[in-house]
């Protein structure tokens, strides 16, 4: 017999009232508190990965941490989508940092490493296979598919951040004084750890040097 497909989704409204008391029970004015104000100090750009979720990795609370997540954590400089979040992360909610966070294993990372054609998503990937082709003598031709791919989703990551820093509205917020600093981490599904890649940058100065050191990094798989 052909079972029914759950057309109301019963279970997630009952994790959801399920969740709604846990949190009123810690807290009662929790959700008081949230209709109040959000100010969060993070704004998190990450892949729309269902294995890695933001709040939850980090372990902070709704409220906390402003998100916005894509296919492959890519920031296009004519992303709208984006550079509206940003946006409205750094000028009205005034965060301090903005988090780019990628993820090893990253099947979208991995599509436009070896050219897998998924559909509509390919000319999205582009922008990743750019990163690839861009980077290409630091993947080692003979490395094994599954290094060469979290050596791309690292530089994917720096990459994205290289981005960030050059829109208007970070160098805006830099140029009138506002502190805010850009981070690249990756995220490993296999341990459910987080590492920073070390491109971290408070200033419209620092990234062609941050940029050097990080590459500099990747010389040593380099073919002689
Ligand atoms: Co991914």
């Amino acid at each position: 017999m052909v079972t029914q497909p759950d057309v109301t989704l019963d279970k997630l409204f009952h994790n959801n009232r399920e969740w709604a008391d846990s949190m009123v029970k810690q807290d009662p004015d929790f959700f008081k508190k949230l209709v109040a104000q959000q100010s969060p100090e993070y704004l998190w750009i990450g892949c729309s990965d269902s294995r890695v979720p933001a709040n939850e990795i980090v372990n902070l609370q709704p409220g906390e941490l402003f998100v916005h997540r894509n296919v492959a954590n890519v920031v296009v400089h004519t992303d709208l989508n984006c550079l509206s979040v940003l946006q409205f992360a750094i000028d009205v909610l005034g965060i301090k940092h903005v988090i780019v966070c990628g993820h090893y294993g990253c099947s979208g990372v991995h599509a436009a490493l070896v050219g897998k054609r998924i559909g509509l998503a390919d000319n999205w990937l582009h922008h990743v296979h750019d990163v690839c082709q861009k980077h290409e003598r630091y993947l080692g031709e003979v490395l094994p598919t599954r290094e060469k791919l979290n050596r791309l989703c690292e530089l994917n990551v720096i990459e994205q951040v290289a981005n960030v820093c050059q829109t208007t509205i970070v160098r805006d917020a830099w140029e009138r004084g506002q502190l805010l600093t850009i981070h690249s981490w990756i995220y490993s599904l296999e341990d459910g750890l987080l590492r920073d890649l070390g491109v971290t940058v408070n200033g419209p100065d620092q990234l062609a040097d941050k940029l050097r050191e990080s590459f500099a990094r990747y010389e040593d798989y380099c073919p002689t």
